[in-house]
């Protein structure tokens, strides 16, 4: 006696009956770097088929993504100046707050959410103020607070820190609710491992540390246990959703955090994982919508509710295909 567990694959009717996972646009959101100036639309030579922006080119871009059926972008800023402490980033008139208004005045339906951190604005790419070549936690969320004000004052409808500080949430929060801002959600990027996933994006943006590396900050991989401390701290100082980064090698962790957890999860599917998919399809090593599409189901049964990806506009594209 055996369990014929093949009789509920009989058929694509039955199969789609007995599914449990599901996955649409709403879960989506698309990371878009926009750059300061004019006349920039730049292919990411690591990231085929994404592109720095500057705000004179990105209405066609905006008006293209609102007919796929996107429906939110985290916001990168790529600004002409840096400095040692990232002054660009907290600048009212800095090209993340421009973009905000500008996305807000000619497409206010979409959903903004910004990534706060310092090192796209600073000299020396790490994601905070240096004491020598140390990275200063606290000193840094001054930093953070003036970001993330400058952001909700432009329009943004949600924040995500990405920086790894201590304290940053209750900071944020706090500097939110002190300003009227009680309303505005925060992403946090709890569990970010230190990751050569991110390489592509760094030639994206621009903001590799022009020495050392953010272990110091951000999380090793080689531990099983630590990651559910940040979840705590991030959910007692006021996180509204968790973020696990990388996605893929990291669905174990996107599994334990959604099953104790009840706030949702989101995951980013960083610059790497796309270059790869993007690199092996171009050579007609894999089928890139089949495998785009296990991720996106991969993911979201590990337990994300959001999936933050570049591949959004060709999910779009297929999703209006039919598939
Ligand atoms: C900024 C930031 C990074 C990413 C998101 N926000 C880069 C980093 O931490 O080095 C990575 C995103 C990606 O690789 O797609 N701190
Ligand atoms: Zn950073």
């Amino acid at each position: 006696m055996f369990n014929r567990t093949r009789r509920l694959r009989n058929s694509q009717v039955l199969r789609n009956m007995v599914k449990n996972v599901d996955f649409s646009m709403d879960n989506l959101i698309y990371p878009l770097f926009i750059e300061e100036g004019t006349n920039v639309k730049v292919e990411i030579s690591s990231m085929e088929g994404q592109y720095r922006l500057s705000l004179d080119n990105l209405y066609d871009e905006l008006k293209e993504l609102k007919e796929l059926g996107v429906k939110s972008l985290l916001l990168f800023g790529i600004p002409l100046k840096k400095d040692p402490v990232g002054s660009e980033a907290y600048n009212d008139k800095g090209i993340v707050q421009e973009g905000i208004r500008f996305i807000k005045k000619h497409f206010p339906e979409f959903f903004i959410v910004t990534d706060v951190c310092l090192c796209e604005y600073t000299s020396h790419g790490h994601c905070g103020v240096l004491d020598g070549e140390r990275v200063v936690n606290d000193e840094t969320l001054k930093l953070l607070d003036k970001i993330t004000l400058s952001h909700a004052k432009a329009g943004a409808d949600m924040i995500a820190p990405s920086d790894m500080m201590d304290g940053r949430i209750q900071s944020m929060r706090r500097i939110l609710d002190e300003n009227n801002f009680e309303n505005l959600p925060i992403m946090s990027y709890s569990i970010k491992y230190a990751s050569a996933y991110y390489g592509p994006f760094r030639d994206a943006a621009d903001s590799a540390p022009s020495f050392g590396d953010r272990k110091t900050y951000q999380m090793d991989f080689r531990n099983s246990k630590d990651y559910l401390i940040e979840v705590e701290n991030d959910l007692a100082e006021g996180a509204d959703i968790i973020m696990v980064k990388p996605g893929m090698p990291y669905l174990d962790v996107v599994k334990a955090v959604s099953d104790v957890i009840s706030n949702p999860v989101a995951v980013y599917n960083v610059s790497g994982e796309y270059s790869m998919v993007k690199a092996a399809a171009k050579n007609g090593w894999i089928d890139e919508e089949r495998i785009v599409m296990e991720n996106m189901y991969a993911m979201r049964r590990a337990g994300a509710d959001i999936i933050i990806t570049y591949h959004a506009k060709d999910i779009a594209r297929w999703i209006k295909r039919g598939i």
